[in-house]
This record gives C-alpha cells, sequence and structure tokens, in this order.
C-alpha cells in the first residue's frame, strides 16, 4: 500500500488519501463508515462543520482503539458561526484537544477579507486548537492575495479534481508546487459518478483492463500521478480496500496523457451542454414572459 505520508510545510506529516464524510448524515450511519473506513487502513479522516457529522466521525475514532496520533483528522471552518466559535465547537463536537489540520472551507468564507480570516486561522494554529492549517476551494488569485499576507502559508489547497477540470485546475497544482502548498483533490470519481458516460472512460477502462484493476482505481492513481491526495469515500468495504490498493497503481506517461487529453475533450462537451441548456431555460423564460405580456395587453 503505497499511500506514504507527505510532509507538509510546516513540518507535519499527512498520510496521503483521506476518506470524506461528507452527505453521511447523522446517527449511526457515519459511525458505521467512519468505523469500517478505520479498520480497512484509512488513518485520514476529513470532515467538515457543514457535514454536520463531526460528532459521528469523533466517536468512531474514539471507538477504534487507535491513539489520537495515529488518526490524522481534517476539518473545516464552513461560515457557520464565527470562527473563534467554530474551532471551539467542532474540538467539541470531535471529542478532540486539537485537529490535525483546520481548512477554511470556501473562499466565500473569507470575509471580510482573506488577510482577516487567515490571521484568524494562524490565532487558533498558534494556539495550539490545529496543528496545521489550510484553505479549500481557492483559486490562483485568491491563494496570491493569501500568500501575500501570511505569516504561515498554508499547508494545503483542498479543491475539486478530475480529469474535466483538469486544465481548469492545473494552474492551482502549480501554484502549490510552486509555494509548497499540498493540492488535495476531492470528487475525483466524478467519472464513475454524475458524470458517467464521458470521454474518460474509454482510456480509464482500457488502463483498468490492461492492469486488472477497478475503474476508481485508475482515476485514484491518476490523482497520485498529479501530486495530488485524494480524498474520497465508500460505504462499501471492498472498494475501500481497492482505493487503498491503487496506492501502488504506477500509470505511464501515455496513460495520464490519454486521460488528460480524454478529460480535455469531455470539458469541452460538458461545456457546449451546459450552454445549450442554459438558452434554452432563456427561451422558455422568454416565451413565457412574452406570452404573460400578450395576456396582459389583452386586459
Ligand atoms: N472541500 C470541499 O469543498 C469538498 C467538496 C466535496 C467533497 N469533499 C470531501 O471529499 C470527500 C469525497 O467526496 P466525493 O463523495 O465527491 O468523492 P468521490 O471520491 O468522487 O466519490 C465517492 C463516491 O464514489 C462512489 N464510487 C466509487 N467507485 C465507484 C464506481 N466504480 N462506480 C460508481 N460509483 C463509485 C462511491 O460510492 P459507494 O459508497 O457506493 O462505494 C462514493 O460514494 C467528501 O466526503 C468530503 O470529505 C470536500
Amino acid at each position: 500500500m503505497a499511500w506514504d505520508l507527505v510532509e507538509l510545510n510546516d513540518g507535519y506529516k499527512m498520510p496521503t488519501i483521506a476518506f470524506g464524510t461528507w452527505k453521511m448524515g447523522n446517527g449511526q450511519g457515519p459511525i458505521d463508515q467512519v468505523d469500517q473506513a478505520i479498520s480497512t487502513g484509512f488513518s485520514h479522516v476529513d470532515t467538515a462543520q457543514a457535514y454536520r457529522n463531526e460528532a459521528e466521525a469523533g466517536s468512531a475514532i474514539r471507538d477504534s482503539g487507535l491513539s489520537r496520533s495515529e488518526i490524522f483528522l481534517t476539518t473545516k471552518y464552513s461560515g457557520m458561526a464565527d470562527i473563534d466559535d467554530s474551532i471551539q465547537a467542532s474540538l467539541k463536537n470531535l471529542g478532540v484537544s486539537y485537529v490535525d489540520l483546520y481548512l477554511v472551507h470556501s473562499p466565500r468564507l473569507a470575509v471580510p477579507d482573506i488577510p482577516t480570516i487567515w490571521s484568524k486561522m494562524e490565532a487558533i494554529k498558534s494556539a495550539g486548537y490545529a496543528k496545521s492549517i489550510g484553505i479549500s476551494n481557492f483559486n490562483v488569485p485568491q491563494m496570491e492575495t493569501l500568500v501575500a499576507s501570511a505569516k504561515f502559508v498554508p499547508t494545503v489547497n483542498q479543491i475539486l479534481l478530475h480529469p474535466y477540470v483538469y486544465a481548469e485546475q492545473a494552474p492551482i497544482l502549480e501554484y502549490g508546487a510552486k509555494h509548497g502548498i499540498v493540492i488535495e483533490a476531492y470528487s475525483s470519481l466524478i467519472p464513475l459518478t454524475s458524470q458517467t458516460g464521458g470521454p474518460v472512460d474509454i482510456p480509464v477502462n482500457a488502463i483498468a483492463a490492461r492492469l486488472g484493476k477497478a475503474p476508481e482505481q485508475i482515476l485514484l492513481a491518476w490523482v497520485k500521478a498529479k501530486g495530488a491526495v485524494p480524498v474520497t469515500t465508500s460505504s462499501k468495504k471492498d472498494r475501500l480496500e481497492r482505493y487503498l490498493d491503487s496506492g501502488d497503481i504506477v500509470l505511464t506517461d501515455a496513460d495520464i496523457a490519454a486521460i488528460d487529453a480524454a478529460g480535455a475533450i469531455g470539458a469541452r462537451r460538458f461545456t457546449a451542454k451546459k450552454v445549450l441548456r442554459t438558452v434554452a431555460v432563456v427561451g422558455l423564460v422568454g416565451a413565457a414572459a412574452l406570452k404573460i405580456w400578450g395576456w396582459l395587453g389583452k386586459l
């Protein structure tokens, strides 16, 4: 299992694949899923204030019997309260005295501005509530603004990354590499979940068949090849085992180029579809407005 540790720019080490708790809801379900992930071999749990299941994640971590230092725990400031209250509420929900990584969930939460919110994150790190601090969903100009005022450069930027958005997101990866910011990739399995049947299926399935692996493993290996850390999830134990097993897959340059090229074709198709949908909606709204206008004229 070659999902090693990566050293962050503040000296702490982070496991290079994470199990996320988004969309799991509350109650026994998420507790069981986090428990299953840990017992399968995941040691990095990614949650957020907005997922509303920090308590469940914390409960599963405590029940795992592992010591606190054996689990790398990430949560995020999602803007549901003042940031100082939010970190305290997250620690309480999780039942821990510190998180390993605390992220600003979105640049939209940087109120009144990026330097101000980041200075509050730095204070949280200095107080020991988070060992490392980072960001999520920041683009390059937003990262530039942050780095210009930062005492501590963010350790990670957690972003959407799959082959259909790779070209668009590549500048963020380049900026991260230049400034020692690790890129975490979420929703990398979108070609298998919500954007199915696209051009990426062709190279991914061909590579999977050649290597005797599953498509999801090829996508995670592609994320790794891009130098990013996948944040993924599954309710199924066999799939979790395959995720962990995919750390050993080595894609060739030709494999990566084929996935990138198919991703770029798919991105153009998805954009064209979106434009057509927007035009159709505008047309329908316009027609309805004209009808109402005509009807009003008859009054
Ligand atoms: N920072 C942010 O703004 C942000 C945003 C989104 C997500 N995240 C983080 O990233 C984590 C993962 O997000 P995600 O769920 O979008 O990630 P993902 O890794 O793209 O998708 C995971 C899903 O893929 C399904 N899957 C795996 N292999 C499949 C296959 N061969 N065919 C069909 N479905 C397959 C799994 O379903 P099964 O359960 O059936 O196996 C699972 O629900 C979240 O939990 C969260 O921690 C962060």
